[in-house]
């Protein structure tokens, strides 16, 4: 089915830390089938280990300046971002635990183009350490969210969700690790659903269709 297609997807990951979820996508994507592949891992954080990981899985993997803010990139600084992106012809832009939240001159840029991963069943716990905001209110099933990014904090359209059962001997951190495990398969198949034009979006709604040719 993916033979026919003349031109995979060009995927831009944004992280700040460890980089498991990009792990997962660039590996995801070497797979012959999957309709996108990784052109660029960008970090806002020189150390971060994603920049490492990514380069020995062979994806182009660049620290780019941050700029003066801590939780967002000024505008200056998104216009730079986006010139690198758009350099790279990336089609989409996903976030992998990026620390920072996107503003105008990026949103705009790629409008209905980005995503993210959140380690929680969205709306609930949003925000920071959600498996341990998750595991302290004592509820028994989080899970994990794939989303589309709008200008609200882990608020746009989902795409995807899994649950995951929290046991009664679980930690924040043994929950953490199983919500990570779901991360790791849904945001993959999220995004060949994408690439594949195969995710209609209706306001908050987002239709999983059956087959590309339904659109
Ligand atoms: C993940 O739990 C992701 O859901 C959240 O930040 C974490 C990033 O982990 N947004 P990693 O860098 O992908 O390992």
């Amino acid at each position: 089915m993916y033979a026919k297609r003349v031109r995979k997807k060009r995927l831009g990951i944004l992280a700040s830390g460890r980089g498991s979820n990009a792990v997962a996508l660039i590996k995801a994507a070497q797979k012959q089938e999957f309709p996108a592949e990784v052109v660029i891992v960008i970090s806002d954080n020189a150390e971060a280990p994603v920049l490492q990981k990514a380069e020995e899985l062979g994806v182009k993997a660049i620290h780019l300046e941050q700029g003066p803010k801590r939780t967002f990139l000024i505008p200056e600084v998104e216009a730079k971002w986006v010139e690198v992106l758009r350099e790279h012809e990336v089609d989409y832009v996903l976030l992998a635990g990026f620390m920072r939240l996107l503003k105008k001159t990026f949103l705009d840029s790629f409008q209905g183009r980005i995503l993210n991963i959140h380690p929680a069943l969205l709306p609930s716990f949003k925000g920071l350490d959600a498996q341990g905001q998750a595991w302290e209110y004592g509820v028994k099933y989080s899970g994990a969210t794939v989303h589309f990014v709008d200008d609200s904090l882990d608020g746009g359209p989902i795409i995807l969700q899994e649950v995951v059962q929290v046991a009664d001997d679980d930690t924040a951190e043994s929950l953490a690790a199983r919500i990570l495990q779901v991360e790791h398969r849904i945001y993959p198949e999220a995004i060949a659903l994408l690439a594949e034009g195969r995710l209609q979006v209706r306001g908050r709604r987002v239709k999983i269709l059956k087959e590309t040719h339904e659109r």
